[in-house]
């Protein structure tokens, strides 16, 4: 009874969407008004096959970035009320109330007209430039797919609009490559501005006004920049600097390695060792360097000499099981 409007991001920055009709539904069956705040999905309503827009799916207020993902001038943002919204009059008219305190009494007719003229493309040609995205979308995807040193995440509820480019842990951890280096070689030397990007992603965004040749630039950019990678991880590595992981993984097997399971080391005595010292013993510690966030080595595993390589150099004692230590693998 005491919650007053549920407030809801959707999509997120980067595109990924989920299942925002269950939530609306769920708090219309207590009466418990929905705000979206879709800043980052004013043109969903033009892909008839992606995620849907939460105006559509009950939301009772949305507001849209006009300007964020539709050809509009930044700074027309605008709240939608819902036709079959479940604010009761007061609630409508305290949100009115708000906005005119907040907003100028001067409205600007330059981005008044720049909403109309979005709206003329959204009625006129939306639909089919829309349509025609996500069909080079598909094809970009496929095109990339194979890559080595770059990987496409596709997530089942995602905007297809919003091209999340991943560096694997691989290439990333050895020091060789990342979503900076990414970005800013996509800049200099393929003149791709990035959304954004951090260590291990880049964010980058496509429009209806994405052309064909945009979407083709970008795909040849991606398999110039995997090869010159890859030859530069060959190169570093045979030099003797970086860390090849698959290498070491393909040397470390579950047969060998797999002692208790980690819910079982719970319950055993531990002590710390010297991780020089650690080969051999039993692990009842996470090893986990962040980004990527992905485990090295695991409670109830037994470390071995490539696995101790991967540590982190700031690493120099280890928990380890107690009483079980063998001379060598
Ligand atoms: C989720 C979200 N909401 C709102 C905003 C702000 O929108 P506006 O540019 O319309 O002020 C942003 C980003 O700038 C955002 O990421």
């Amino acid at each position: 009874k005491s919650v007053k409007i549920c407030v809801l991001t959707y999509p997120t920055y980067e595109g990924l969407c989920y299942p925002i009709e269950e939530i609306i539904s769920g708090c219309k069956k207590h009466r418990i008004p929905v705000l979206v705040d879709e800043a980052h999905g004013a043109h969903l309503i033009l892909n008839r096959d992606g995620p849907k827009s939460s105006l559509a799916l009950g939301a009772d207020v949305v507001v849209q970035s006009f300007h964020k993902t539709m050809p509009a001038m930044t700074q027309t943002a605008c709240l939608h009320f819902s036709k079959h919204s479940i604010l009761s009059p007061e609630q409508e008219e305290r949100i009115l109330w708000y906005l005119k305190s907040l907003q100028t009494s001067s409205p600007s007719y330059v981005l008044m007209a720049s909403i109309d003229h979005m709206l003329e493309i959204v009625e006129n040609e939306g639909f089919r430039k829309m349509e025609a995205l996500v069909d080079l979308l598909n094809a970009f995807y496929q095109n990339v797919m194979n890559l080595n040193s770059i990987k496409v995440h596709r997530f089942d509820q995602m905007d297809p609009t919003k091209i999340i480019l991943f560096v694997p842990n691989a290439y990333y951890e050895s020091g060789i490559w990342d979503g900076r280096i990414l970005a800013q070689k996509l800049r200099d030397e393929h003149m791709i501005e990035a959304e954004y990007d951090s260590k291990s992603i880049v964010l980058l965004m496509t429009s209806i006004c994405t052309t064909s040749e945009d979407i083709i630039k970008l795909g040849e950019a991606l398999h110039i920049l995997d090869r010159e990678n890859m030859s530069t991880m060959e190169n570093k590595l045979s030099a003797g600097k970086g860390v090849n992981y698959k290498r070491i993984y393909d040397q470390i097997s579950e047969e060998d390695t797999y002692v208790y399971s980690a819910f079982a080391t719970i319950y055993m005595k531990k002590e710390e060792v010297d991780v020089a010292k650690s080969v051999g013993f039993i692990s009842a510690a996470y090893v986990i360097p962040y980004p990527p966030g992905i485990p090295i080595l695991v409670p109830g595993e037994r470390i071995k000499g490539q696995t101790t390589e991967l540590f982190p150099e700031s690493l120099v004692k280890i928990q380890i099981v107690k009483e079980d230590k063998i001379n060598e693998i």
